[in-house]
Parts: C-alpha cells; sequence; structure tokens
C-alpha cells in the first residue's frame, strides 16, 4: 500500500472532519424543523435484512450483521439527538435459535463483544445516559452472554436520559405466556379466574417498563410484525422502508416521522376512544 504524505494525510482528516461538523450542523437544523411538529416518544426497529446485504455484496452471512451494527448506532445518534426518550431493537428472536449454527454462534459472539463494550467507562451508554434492558427469554442465552446483559442492566439502572430496550431471545407471544403465568402465580391460591384482570397481564409485560412504541420501523420493505411486539403495536404507526438494514439512514427515519406526524391527530384522538 502506498503510503500517503503526512501533510496530504493531515489535510485529508481535516477535510473529513469539517464534512462531519456540516452533516451535525445540518441535522441540526433538520431536527429543529421536525421538532415544531409532534416527536414519537418510542421508536421501534425490526433489522431485517442483513443477509441479504451480504449476499448483495457477495460476502459472508456475518459480514452482513456486522455491516448492521454501525447503522444501529447511527440510528440511536439520531434518536437520541431528537430528543427521543425509548428506543425497542428487535436484536434476536427466539425463532432466530433454529438458525444454522454458525450462524447463531456467530451472532451471540457479536451480541457478546456489543454488550461487554457498554461496561466500559467510556461506552456511549454512560456518555448519553441510556438505561439499557434485556428484553426476552434471557434463560435461553449462554451464561456468559446473560451475565454480560444481566451485568449492563445493573450498571446502568441509574441512567435515566433515555432508555434502550434491547429485545433478544424474545417473542411476543413468549413474552405474553409469562405474563399470564406471572399473573396466575400472584393470584395463586385464589381459584377465581375472574380476578385476573388486564392490568394484570399488562403489569407483568416485561415491556412494561416503556410506553407503547408510537412508530415502528422494519427495514427491507417486510411489512410482517414478526411476532414482535405484538400487544404493544395496536395503535403504532408502521413503516417499512426498502433498505436492507445496514443501508438504513437519515431519511428514512425522518420520513418516518413525518408520517408520523401526519397521522398524530387521528392517533390521538382513537387513543382516546380507547
Ligand atoms: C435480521 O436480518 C437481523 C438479525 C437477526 C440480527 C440483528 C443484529 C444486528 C443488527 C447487529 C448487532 C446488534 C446488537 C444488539 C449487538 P436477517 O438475518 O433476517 O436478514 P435477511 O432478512 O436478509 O435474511
Ligand atoms: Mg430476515
Amino acid at each position: 500500500m502506498v503510503e500517503l504524505p503526512g501533510q496530504i494525510r493531515r489535510m485529508s482528516g481535516g477535510i473529513s472532519q469539517l464534512v462531519e461538523q456540516i452533516c451535525g450542523f445540518s441535522r441540526k437544523c433538520l431536527f429543529r424543523v421536525l421538532s415544531m411538529g409532534p416527536l414519537p416518544i418510542h421508536l421501534a426497529f425490526i433489522m431485517d435484512g442483513n443477509r441479504r446485504y451480504a449476499k448483495k455484496l457477495g460476502l459472508e452471512v456475518g459480514s452482513g450483521h456486522k455491516a448492521g451494527f454501525p447503522a444501529l448506532m447511527s440510528m440511536l445518534q439520531y434518536c437520541y439527538e431528537l430528543g427521543i426518550k425509548y428506543v425497542t431493537i428487535y436484536a434476536f428472536s427466539i425463532d432466530n435459535f433454529n438458525r444454522r449454527p454458525e450462524e447463531v454462534q456467530y451472532l451471540m459472539e457479536l451480541m457478546l463483544e456489543k454488550i461487554k463494550s457498554l461496561l466500559e467507562k467510556e461506552s456511549f451508554a454512560h456518555e448519553y445516559g441510556i438505561r439499557v434492558y434485556f428484553i426476552g427469554n434471557l434463560a435461553l442465552l449462554s451464561d456468559q452472554v446473560r451475565a454480560a446483559a444481566e451485568e449492563v442492566m445493573k450498571v446502568t439502572a441509574k441512567n435515566s436520559k433515555v432508555v434502550l430496550l434491547v429485545c433478544v431471545a424474545y417473542n411476543s407471544t413468549d413474552e405474553i405466556l409469562q405474563a399470564v403465568k406471572k399473573s396466575c402465580m400472584n393470584k395463586l391460591g385464589d381459584r377465581d379466574v375472574e380476578r385476573i384482570q388486564l392490568v394484570d397481564i399488562e403489569g407483568n409485560m416485561q415491556m412494561s417498563v416503556a410506553p407503547d412504541p408510537d412508530i415502528l420501523i422494519r427495514s427491507s420493505g417486510e411489512t410482517r410484525l414478526s411476532n414482535f411486539l405484538l400487544w404493544q403495536t395496536g395503535n403504532t404507526q408502521l413503516f417499512s422502508p426498502d433498505a436492507l438494514w445496514p443501508e438504513i439512514g437519515l431519511r428514512h427515519l425522518v420520513w418516518a416521522i413525518l408520517n408520523f406526524q401526519r397521522s398524530h391527530s387521528y392517533l390521538e384522538k382513537k387513543k382516546k376512544q380507547l
């Protein structure tokens, strides 16, 4: 590889810094304009299309998942800048355990690496005051991943600026089943099933730490919910851009928020009728 002379290297570093500053400033202006309308409190993402992205570029499956991570980081950064309080991501479903063992192992290793990085002092969770919850049947994870996830929940428990909910070993029917079981357990001995109310089940849902999502974005053009937040998305605005997850960017987020703002007053009226 050809070594760039020091002066050119410094110059190109300076240019990219300048470009970054211009982008940051333009984003700030754009977000100011967006903030004139109602903003979502809770945004959820189904990060779909990583393997298709890898295939499109002739890469290994794992590279698609790896490329999904910086896309996720950018999205979290934008949400933070916009002042969105809750962000939920579908990182790994219970059904994903049925994928090829090599892929499951790769994803678990990637997850472990990223979860561990959240424990570092200079992690973005501490920098931005993010409280992290891992939502799902954590007993299905390896001891190592589960221990790291529990540690992150513990060390970020005092953060309160933003809440990040990472759904791993999750699916909605399992969450509902566990909540129903818990509700029954709490009222065990009481044979009168009538005493189990909707609020009991709702209160025992793992997602009850956050309000229902206002917007759900599923990348890759798929319009299915795939057993994600079935209980919580009755009034959620769905948006499914064609971009594969690693290709998702600011324009998709802005478009989703504009769509949300357009139907906001209708959705608010509908919520009040319920
Ligand atoms: C779905 O795409 C994506 C996943 C199952 C994994 C998502 C993981 C990441 C974005 C990276 C890491 C995240 C964390 C929290 C460490 P797919 O595999 O279904 O792709 P396809 O639809 O093209 O087959
Ligand atoms: Mg998929």
